[in-house]
């Protein structure tokens, strides 16, 4: 696991951005696994950036998104999809038929579950997967639990994430109790591994995941069995690693 602490959230964002280009240079119709929330806006802004100057092209690159809310049409503000669509796909060169989200529809969803974990595989598998990080531990919407999940499958959200996630609500009631996502076994199949945080609330849990114990009560500390991961932080999110001490 390879830790890169940058001065703030822009550094943050060009560094992660650099790491996603390297990747998509180095690999032809290269497969990406994308996130949402609020850490990752930066990268994707850097990204938008980079197509419009015709330094990156996103036209042989195929996506597939983490997850999505249980009942929240596509064309809803509050769809992970529309959130993609706004900050990423609509203003690049990619072809939106390889773009996917997990379905929201709570009809038929394990056949959902599985049609996904099967596009991924002829897809070739994911080359580099970008995750943030919940506040509890979470990736994806792979919640605190008894064990690791495995495949993309239906969750039911912690009232920790609830509350979370809220913001981008009108109010908490309005905030699905549930959501599909890759399962922990998908995210660890990918070749590389991509993961920010910013700002001083995540300094915890960043410290717990990444040198605490592995355990599936904090689902983020699997990534430190993963052989390539890179965790891009800001100096605040960093500031609960204890630096390695080495020995004169
Ligand atoms: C959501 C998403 C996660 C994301 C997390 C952190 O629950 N499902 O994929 O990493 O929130 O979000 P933020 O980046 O806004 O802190």
């Amino acid at each position: 696991m390879q830790f890169v602490v940058t001065q703030n959230y822009e550094e943050m964002s060009k560094e992660a951005a650099r790491l996603v280009e390297s990747v998509m240079c180095a690999t032809p119709f290269c497969v990406l696994g994308l996130a949402t929330g609020s850490t990752p806006l930066g990268m994707y802004e850097a990204l938008v950036h980079d197509v419009c100057t015709g330094a990156l092209s996103f036209a042989n690159v195929t996506t597939f998104n983490l997850d999505e809310y249980c009942g929240v049409a596509p064309t809803s503000a509050q769809s992970y999809r529309y959130y993609m669509n706004e900050h990423l796909f609509d203003l690049v060169d990619v072809d939106m038929a390889r773009t996917h989200v997990p379905s929201s529809s709570c009809d038929a969803a394990e056949d959902a579950c599985v049609a996904y974990d099967a596009a991924i595989e002829r897809a070739g598998g994911i080359d580099l997967q970008v995750l943030g990080i919940g506040n509890n531990g979470h990736i994806g919407f792979n919640e605190p639990s008894d064990s690791f999940s495995v495949g993309t499958h239906v969750v039911k959200l912690s009232e920790s994430t609830i509350q979370a996630n809220s913001r981008l609500f009108n109010c908490v009631d309005d905030v699905p109790r549930r959501a599909i996502t890759m399962g922990i076994g998908n995210i660890m199949k990918a070749r590389q591994v991509l993961v920010l945080a910013n700002g001083a609330g995540k300094a915890g849990i960043v410290a717990r995941a990444f040198t605490g114990r592995v355990i599936p009560q904090v689902p983020a500390s699997v990534l430190q069995l993963h052989p390539c991961v890179t965790v891009v932080l800001d100096t605040e999110a960093a500031s609960e690693l204890v630096p390695v001490k080495v020995d004169d």
